[in-house]
């Protein structure tokens, strides 16, 4: 059990005895002592005062004197400041904990039982236009992340991804393919499926641009140009087949969507993403349609003049919202409609969150009240995890079209920055094979990426710096991973080393300081998925390393002659090491043996 624990079991057995009072969770507040007091963990003694009919000093003095007499192994000193008590607990009682949460490989990781709330999650949802990129990258670290944190804080968790894989979108790129493509294939370029795809929709928006041009120089007005465009007519024409199960459209459609989806793979496996179901808007879009259809048959929604169907929602203080096309072609709304009622009827899910980028709030502000309207019950309390916007610095990787960045190339880019640094430091490498060393750069340049982005809060915009990530001093991934790698080393150092009695051991305040903050884990884990924020797993993981590396800079652990306290600093750099590398397993981030 944890010592917070096992001081307020011990503070509720003292109240009882001497006040006779049975004190609920809420009374016992127990806090981190002050760093100008003496002791670590600290007892509020107010809530006892009324029914001790004493001073609180003279409560804490009671309460202190009590422990110290009654639970000798646990509290071995205390001190009163007003009414607040500071107690020292017991070198030993620090070290039994030390020994079980060592013992314990998933430390602070709730079981997870049949009849534990169920989460689904849904990230990622790309269109199948063209390959991932930097926002992506943000959105699927950040839905992996969560998913590894309610897991750990024992949540029944369903990862989820909609792929939007019908509409205009991919219509202009089969387009352009047709038109341009001369049958190249993946295989026949070597281009992987998603890049393929990518290049012919700005293949179709460069001819598209020049025709609205050419319109124009003709007297045309913009607006009317980019309608009457041929090649946009010809990608309406193509989505109206599509809708109407045209054989060859459907045909070309499936082949280019799974180029596309074996890309995505790639860039899944990648990154260390996955799912566990994965929904297509092809297959959900009608049930939106009908759902629709339902709604404008209760009044609920309106038909305009031209057929379309729209919903009005001046009375919650938005707009109107378009949900059906006057041709009867669905919207991303009817969609996102669809979707919502298979999941449901799918898993009894207990609560939903959407991973998607802050530029939608708006829309899952719609989609909740239009879930509420349609009857589903669960539509009011959607979870829309917004986040915020993540770019480059200037001139750094930007794609041919100037707007975006790869993430397949951000990924080669970061694996190949990894091993330039660790090419510096050749001699901790050494009598590394090449793929070992490859495998080490993997590690480090995905933990840089991963660790850089999810360390601030999502839902801030923020800069992504690749120098700056694969620092190995700083708040970074290879700091924290370096720690790691150095703590592994003394482990196997150690090996050979006879065990010793821990009990013998003596105890400092650094050392102290250390088990208490191992025995954090918990609550931070906790706390993060409570409040949706992987950013504290970060957090925590970081001050451990950083706690660990004064620690090790300040005291022998292989040297030290005391047998007892070097294996007590041996299973104490044992337990650092399994806190880090299971805090980063939570952010998706692999720990190395060595770097
Ligand atoms: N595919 C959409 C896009 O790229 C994002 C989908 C987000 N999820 C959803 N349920 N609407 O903008």
């Amino acid at each position: 059990m944890i010592i917070q624990e096992q001081i307020k079991n011990a503070a509720k057995a003292a109240v009882q005895a001497l006040y006779n009072v049975e004190a609920s969770e809420k009374m016992v507040q127990l806090q981190e002592t002050r760093p100008e007091f003496e002791g670590q963990l600290t007892l509020v003694v107010f809530p006892f005062v009324k029914a001790a009919r004493k001073a609180p000093e003279q409560v804490g003095e009671e309460i202190g004197s009590w422990l110290k007499e009654n639970c000798a192994a646990l509290v071995s000193g205390y001190n009163v400041v007003k009414g607040f008590l500071n107690l020292s607990v017991a070198p030993a009682a620090w070290i039994a904990f030390l020994e079980d949460i060592s013992k314990d490989s998933r430390y602070g990781f709730k079981p997870v039982t049949d009849d534990a709330p169920l989460v689904m999650i849904e990230y990622s949802s790309p269109n199948t236009n063209k390959p991932l990129h930097l926002g992506h990258v943000r959105n699927n670290l950040l839905g992996w992340a969560l998913a590894q944190v309610m897991t750990a804080a024992g949540r029944r968790v369903v990862k989820t991804n909609i792929v939007n894989d019908r509409g205009i979108h991919i219509c202009k790129s089969m387009l352009a393919w047709l038109k341009w493509g001369n049958g190249e294939t993946p295989e026949s370029s070597g281009k992987k499926g998603d890049h393929l795809i990518g290049d012919y929709y700005v293949a179709f928006d460069k001819h598209y641009r020049e025709e609205v041009k050419q319109l124009m120089s003709q007297g045309m007005d913009e607006e009317t140009a980019k309608q009457e465009a041929p090649l946009i007519k010809e990608a309406h024409e193509m989505l109206v087949k599509w809708e109407q199960n045209d054989p060859e459209v459907r045909a070309l459609w499936k082949k280019m969507n799974e180029w596309v989806y074996a890309g995505f793979d790639e860039t899944y496996k990648a990154l260390g993403v996955s799912f566990d179901k994965i929904y297509y808007e092809s297959q959900t879009y009608l049930e939106g349609k009908e759902k629709v259809e339902e709604g404008l048959a209760k009044g609920l929604f309106y038909r305009r003049e031209d057929g379309s169907v729209w919903a009005n929602l001046t009375k919650e203080g938005l707009d109107e919202k378009l949900l059906l096309r006057s041709d009867g072609t669905s919207v991303y709304m009817t969609q996102d409609i669809g979707t919502a009622k298979l999941r449901f009827q799918d898993y009894p899910i207990d609560q939903m969150i959407y991973v998607v980028g802050n530029e939608q709030n708006y829309h899952f502000q719609v989609l909740s009240i239009l879930l509420d309207k349609l009857g589903f019950k669960w539509g009011k309390n959607l979870v829309h995890f917004s986040y915020g916007m993540v770019e480059l610095p200037n001139g750094k990787m930007k794609s041919r079209e100037g707007t975006v960045v790869d993430a397949d190339d951000l990924i080669e880019a970061m694996i190949k920055g990894a091993r330039e640094m660790s090419a510096d430091k050749v001699n901790r490498l050494e009598g590394l094979t090449e793929e070992e060393a490859q495998e080490i750069a993997r590690i480090v340049g995905l933990g840089a990426l991963k660790y850089f982005i999810l360390k601030v809060d999502a839902r801030k915009n923020m800069l992504f710096n690749p120098e700056e990530s694969i620092d190995f001093n700083g708040n970074t991934g290879p700091f924290i991973q370096y720690t790691y790698a150095r703590i592994r080393s003394i482990m196997r150092k150690s090996e050979g080393l006879s065990a010793a009695d821990l009990s013998q051991a003596t105890l400092s305040t650094k050392e102290t300081e250390l088990i208490q903050h191992l025995g954090d884990l918990p609550a931070v884990i906790e706390q993060a998925a409570g409040d949706y924020n992987p950013s504290c797993i970060a957090t925590y993981c970081y001050e451990l390393a950083k706690e660990f590396n004064q620690f090790y800079h300040d005291y022998s652990i292989l040297h030290e002659e005391n047998a007892a306290n070097r294996a007590l600093r041996i299973e104490l750099s044992k337990a650092v090491a399994q806190n880090l590398k299971n805090g980063m397993s939570l952010l998706g981030i692999e720990m190395p043996e060595r770097m």
